[in-house]
């Protein structure tokens, strides 16, 4: 608990415009630090202000440019240790390499435990993150870790569409969990598409299991990257009878040939958080602020309260 300590804000150059958000959800300015390049690439992060004894964090979604943008994060943390903040917090709203989270196959890497190590390593004392892709990512982390649901969010918005009749969909196994508690809040069926993945941009959707036809549905997912096994629920619903198609992701990725598909796909509207930044985005998607999310687990974490209060508000 830091309550008696100066909060500081700040970002890396990710998603600048949520880090502006949540500051002003919370009626703080952003923290002056500069993240630039030397000419040949490497990071150079500059904090233009006080930083000694400060509980600091440092809002940085590892994604778009994962690398670059998990590599400006630790630089950052490393500038703020050796300016003797007293606490730093790596604020994920996406926390990308996460899909690799076990060894599924002989000499592959698990690499959102890498990750765990490289922000641990690098001095961070807490870690805020959203929608994890898999919950367990939280044991990685031998410091506290915070993990947030952006559910409440987009529940909230999804009960003031005025879609009736809806089923909420899961587009694989892995999304079960989520897409239960979707159904429980709104009080609909659930319904769960059999996905297999033929390789990272292609997925195989087999069979639906549970009754969609002559429903409107929502499919929810934590990721959309490619598009692709989202597109391909989208289809076999179609097939199975359903009648509008919606779906409710957290992270929008959005890589490779995601925006095409999406447009050409049988999806009416689509609706993504604000959890990693994009320029534009194509007419079929609508964007959901976490920001004020964000910004009271930030401030309750500040003053040492429970965040958990926050799951289901
Ligand atoms: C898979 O386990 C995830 O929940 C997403 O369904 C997946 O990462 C989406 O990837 P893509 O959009 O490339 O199919």
């Amino acid at each position: 608990m830091l309550r008696d300590t100066d909060l500081i804000l700040c970002c890396g150059n990710s998603n600048r415009k949520l880090a502006q958000s949540i500051a002003d959800a919370i009626s703080l300015p952003l923290g002056d630090v500069e993240v630039t390049r030397f000419s040949e690439g490497e990071i150079l992060a500059k904090i233009n202000c006080d930083a000694r004894n400060r509980d600091v964090f440092i809002v940085q979604p590892t994604c778009p440019n994962p690398n670059e943008s998990l590599m400006e994060l630790l630089i950052m943390i490393d500038a703020f240790k050796r300016a003797s903040a007293a606490r730093i917090t790596a604020v994920l709203p996406y926390y990308a390499y996460a899909r690799q989270d076990r060894k599924d196959q002989g000499r592959v890497p698990i690499t959102a435990k890498l990750v765990a190590n490289l922000i641990t390593t690098s001095g961070a004392n807490r870690v805020l993150a959203m929608d994890l892709h898999a919950t367990q990512i939280q044991g990685f982390f031998d410091i506290p870790m915070d993990h947030l649901y952006s559910a409440p969010v987009v529940i909230r918005f999804l009960k003031n569409t005025g879609i009736q009749d809806m089923v909420v969909v899961s587009p694989d196994a892995g999304s079960i969990r989520m897409a239960r508690a979707f159904s429980e809040k709104l009080g609909t069926d659930l319904a769960i598409v059999d996905k297999r993945r033929i390789d990272g941009a292609t997925a195989k959707a087999l069979t639906v299991i549970g009754n969609v036809s002559g429903k409107n549905v929502m499919i929810v997912d934590d990721i959309i990257a490619t598009g692709g096994s989202l597109v391909e629920a989208a289809s076999i619903l179609k097939r199975n009878g359903a009648n509008q198609i919606y779906a409710a992701v957290t992270h929008g990725v959005l890589s490779g040939p995601a925006v095409e598909r999406i447009q050409k796909s049988e999806i009416q509207e689509m609706f993504v958080t604000d959890s990693i930044y994009h320029e534009t985005y194509p007419s079929k998607i609508k964007v959901l602020s976490v920001a004020e999310l964000l910004g009271d687990a930030i401030m309750r974490i500040h003053e040492g309260k429970s965040v958990s209060m926050l799951f289901n508000s």
